[in-house]
């Protein structure tokens, strides 16, 4: 080996455990959710999700992850966008991602308000309750039409759809969505959650950490998958062809769109809840029937094939029928899901803050032993 070509590698190696990903690194301490990927469990400050989901709202579950007090009635409507913000998100171009004008909105949000360090559930609280109307009023925008004012006395989920549509929402459309946002409120540390900690850490402000974690959450892995849910039914087109397009996908070496999961090696908790609530849905998308006839089928083959692995059946599958029955356009799925977060990237923001430590890992140096510039 020359000089130019000699790297790190050949020193002495770091004794110290190397994660890739972090798996199974311990990074934070959390009261806030607990993701048992073994038995299919996840607890918001205790509460099984499943009786969450059953009675309490998404303002009791924002509330009981910022304050740790459960208080069922607790009221939290969608409060107005900031001159400023609008201005905004009246230049973006209208073929902007949606994902992308929230994580704007957020920004400039920031850059009008006083956000001083420590975060406190007021700030956590006011940014919660500003990008549902952030979102409604990109999505009007970009279809030519005028955004709409919050109003006071409808909680944050009928709030947004009333924003969204300029309807207020039927009470099982309004039941519905807030019951996506309730599972879609907490997951631990996962990849978005982490971001917020970690910018948060430095003793930045709130809306950069949601910011960042509305970027991370953007990426496919993490925010992705419940359109391509929609799509993969359409492909099935009948309960007969199912086991064919099945087994031919996976012989393809291609993914069943919401299956198998990082964490859960049982059925996802989430998924189990919105099937109940998807089921119950008034105004159900025509292909949910196809779909659970899919679930049954994959479930099995995936079994048979993969008997090394649990792949079951995760949250995104019946997301999809939940939030395209309540009319959301599929590309408004990622940054509904973002919204959902708010709550618990804001309750770790806190919590964070609260124990704080600059988030500093290392890395194992790869490159170049030390050398002279060329002459
Ligand atoms: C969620 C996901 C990224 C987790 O992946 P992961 O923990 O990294 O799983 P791995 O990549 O270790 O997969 C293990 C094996 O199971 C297979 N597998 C995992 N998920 C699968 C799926 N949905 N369909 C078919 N096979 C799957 C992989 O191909 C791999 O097989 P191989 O070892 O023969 O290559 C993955 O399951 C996936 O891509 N699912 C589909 C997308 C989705 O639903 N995302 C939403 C998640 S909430």
């Amino acid at each position: 080996m020359t000089d130019s070509t000699q790297t790190a590698a050949s020193a002495a190696p770091d004794p110290r455990p190397y994660s890739p990903g972090l798996e199974g690194v311990l990074a934070a301490e959390t009261a806030l959710g607990y993701v048992d990927g073994e038995n299919g469990r996840l607890l918001y400050r205790g509460y099984r999700i499943g009786d969450l989901v059953e009675r309490g709202r998404y303002p009791a579950i924002a509330n009981l992850l910022w304050t740790g007090e459960w208080d069922p009635g607790y009221h939290l409507p969608t409060t107005p966008v900031p001159s400023a913000v609008m201005t905004t998100l009246r230049a973006l171009p209208t073929s902007a991602k949606p994902m992308d004008a929230l994580r704007t909105a957020v920004s400039v949000w920031g850059a009008t308000q006083v956000l001083d360090w420590p975060p406190t559930p007021e700030q956590a609280r006011a940014l919660t309750t500003f990008s549902p109307s952030a979102l409604a009023a990109f999505a009007r925008l970009r279809q030519g039409l005028e955004p709409i004012e919050p109003d006071p006395s409808l909680d944050l989920v009928p709030g947004f759809l009333y924003q969204l549509t300029g309807a207020r929402p039927d009470e099982g459309t309004a039941r519905a969505l807030d019951a996506y946002f309730v599972v879609g409120a907490e997951h631990g540390l996962n990849a978005s959650t982490f971001t917020a900690r970690v910018i948060t850490s430095t003793r930045s402000d709130i809306a950069s950490a949601v910011s960042g974690a509305i970027g991370a959450m953007k990426g496919p892995l993490h925010g992705g998958a419940p359109s391509e849910v929609v799509e993969q039914i359409h492909k099935v087109g009948t309960p007969e062809h199912a086991e064919e397009w099945v087994r031919d996908a996976v012989a393809r070496g291609e993914r069943l769109m919401g299956f198998g999961h990082r964490v859960y090696r049982a059925y996802d908790p989430r998924a189990r809840a919105l099937r109940k609530v998807a089921e119950s849905m008034e105004h159900k998308p025509d292909w949910l029937e196809l779909a659970i006839a899919v679930e049954d089928v994959a479930l099995r083959v995936l079994a048979e094939l993969h008997p090394e692995r649990a792949l079951k059946t995760n949250v995104e599958y019946y997301a999809a029928a939940v939030l395209q029955g309540v009319g959301l356009t599929p590309d408004l799925f990622p940054a509904a899901f973002a919204l959902a977060r708010h709550a618990g990237w804001t309750a770790h923001i806190l919590e964070q803050a609260g124990a704080n430590r600059l988030i500093r890992p290392d890395a194992i140096y790869t490159g170049f032993t030390e050398r002279d510039l060329p002459t």
